[in-house]
């Protein structure tokens, strides 16, 4: 089959916690590919839709806001800076009510079908890596290489709760909620009927569990190394 892709797409799926965006921007900085981080952009429409006050669960309410829903992403040394109808969203998006108002905004059918050509459309111009839930499956089905990272909820949430720690000034957090809220973010994303997350058959499984940043950066550099230089 043609690939419909002109460029070299490299796809990262996986839950909450396997380690994609560290990864991914690492790996983005050393092979100079574009990273595009889908899940930034269910948050921007979870930010949106609080902001505005509406019921992240009625679908024409926020068919109304995504008519003019302007999200970017602007690279920086530190960081990668998201805007949202031109406020920067980059901390405000990280924070545990968004994390659960984006699982619910990403099942609602009319989100995912306004964000598709979105993320399509990011990796137009370069190579790139996308990280998301369905990056392998729906975004980018003919991907030149695809992974999926996981691993075990208890160090998933460990993962997560030391970055929100870092992340957000709220002394509520602890460890038992954020499993408890992975836990339920695992079961909607992963039994939702609109692109539910799941390893593509094509995609490598990658365990992070007991692997660091650098070895699973490394790892997935060494399988594209192997795929496109011989
Ligand atoms: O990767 P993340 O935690 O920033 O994603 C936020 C939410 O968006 C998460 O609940 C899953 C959802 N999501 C999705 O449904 N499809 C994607 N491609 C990316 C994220």
């Amino acid at each position: 089959m043609q690939k419909p892709e002109k460029n070299f797409i490299l796809t990262i799926d996986g839950p909450s916690g396997a380690g994609k965006s560290t990864v991914s921007k690492k790996i983005a900085a050393r092979l100079n590919l574009s990273y595009i981080d889908t899940g930034a952009m269910y948050r921007c429409v979870a930010w949106a839709a609080r902001e505005a006050g509406l019921d992240v669960t009625c679908e024409s309410s926020l068919q109304t806001l995504l008519q003019n829903l302007k999200i970017r992403f602007q690279a920086s040394n530190e960081n990668n800076l998201v805007f949202c109808n031109e406020h920067e969203v980059t901390s405000a998006i990280r924070s545990p009510e968004i994390d659960a108002l984006a699982s619910a905004v990403s099942s609602v059918a009319c989100v995912r079908k306004a964000l598709l050509p979105l993320q399509r459309a990011a990796a137009q111009y370069n190579p790139a890596i996308i990280d998301g839930r369905d990056a392998g499956t729906v975004i980018f089905p003919h991907a030149d290489l695809k992974i999926y990272l996981d691993a075990d909820l208890a160090t998933r949430a460990k993962r997560r709760f030391a970055e929100q720690k870092l992340n957000t000034e709220n002394a509520e957090i602890d460890l038992k909620s954020v499993t408890e809220a992975i836990a339920n973010r695992d079961q909607a994303d992963s039994s939702r009927s609109e692109a539910p997350l799941r390893k593509a058959e094509d995609a490598i499984f990658v365990d992070t569990a007991n692997l660091d940043i650098e070895g699973v950066s490394q790892l997935i550099i060494d399988l594209y190394k192997a795929r496109f230089n011989g």
